[in-house]
């Protein structure tokens, strides 16, 4: 089945669907954007995935008539025409198409793109043997809390730790705080205690991370939103990535160190195991 887009008003196959030469997305990236995932056909989380898009909306200034509901329709739409039993939703906004400049146009319309395409889901063995992943400077802005569709330093770490054979780039903050990856927050585990960086402009507050972070606290299992540091991930029991479609993904290899004995760990197991059971 072919890819779908959706583009201002039109739905077409992805390779029919085109933006302007001079959309701020594609010049200045002047733009934001959110990623779902549908369970079985089923959009999951779209109220939260389509909260956090209109607070990066409001961040960037960015002006415009959507709302919720009819957001919501249109991926619904999309999704249905799209017709994979499960399905990956990127949805972008940027400030339209117009004369190149820095400042805002006026009177320029939004683009609105959203694409629907088969969801991949990380490999059994990725899953089953773990992410090994590799650290990289965070050089990236001071509002990493807006889904910005800017994202050199992401595509930069990202590509660093693919070459090097790693899942994920970790990002680490000039005090050897941890922020969070490329494409994923970041967790450890330390005597039976889960710890995460606290919400900030440093990271951006994953929906997966909300989730995971209820799920933990309905099961009563400690957890403290807290500065964690680049030497508690390489001294922790255990450590896992949280994202959309990677759900709770167990790290066992930091910069070729293994965490602990290099294998997933019981509590990122169980944790990911309840959070299947929730959204299930
Ligand atoms: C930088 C960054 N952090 C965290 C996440 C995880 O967010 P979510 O759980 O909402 O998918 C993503 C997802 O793409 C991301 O790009």
């Amino acid at each position: 089945m072919p890819a779908i887009a959706f583009v201002n008003g039109r739905f077409s196959r992805i390779e029919k669907a085109v933006v302007s030469v001079e959309d701020r997305g594609f010049q200045l990236g002047d733009g934001v954007y959110e990623v779902l995932r549908t369970y079985n056909g089923r959009l999951h989380a779209v109220d939260a995935h389509l909260r956090r898009l209109f607070r990066s909306l409001d961040a960037i200034e960015l002006k415009h008539r959507f709302t919720r509901a009819g957001l919501t329709r249109i991926i619904r739409e999309a999704v249905r025409r799209g017709g994979f039993k499960d399905s990956l939703v990127y949805l972008q906004i940027t400030r339209g198409a117009t004369k190149r400049m820095k400042e805002f146009p006026k009177g320029v319309p939004p683009t609105l793109v959203i694409t629907v395409r088969e969801l991949e889901l990380p490999s059994p063995a990725l899953r089953a043997n773990g992410a090994k992943i590799m650290t990289a400077a965070d050089i990236r802005w001071m509002h990493c809390d807006v889904k910005s569709i800017c994202l050199l330093p992401n595509v930069l770490a990202s590509n660093k730790a693919r070459a090097a054979g790693c899942y994920e780039a970790v990002f680490v903050a000039k005090d050897g705080s941890l922020t969070e990856c490329a494409s994923a927050n970041i967790f450890i585990v330390k005597k039976g205690v889960i710890a995460t960086p606290p919400i900030s402009a440093s990271i951006l507050g994953g929906i997966t991370r909300e989730e995971v972070i209820a799920v933990a606290r309905k099961h009563r299992l400690p957890l403290q939103e807290r500065r964690v540091t680049l030497k508690e991930l390489l001294a922790a029991d255990e450590a896992f990535l949280t994202g959309t479609t990677i759900e709770v993904l167990p790290v066992v290899q930091v910069d070729g160190r293994r965490i602990a004995d290099g294998k997933p760990g019981p509590v990122t197991q169980r944790l990911h195991a309840l959070y299947l059971a929730e959204v299930a």
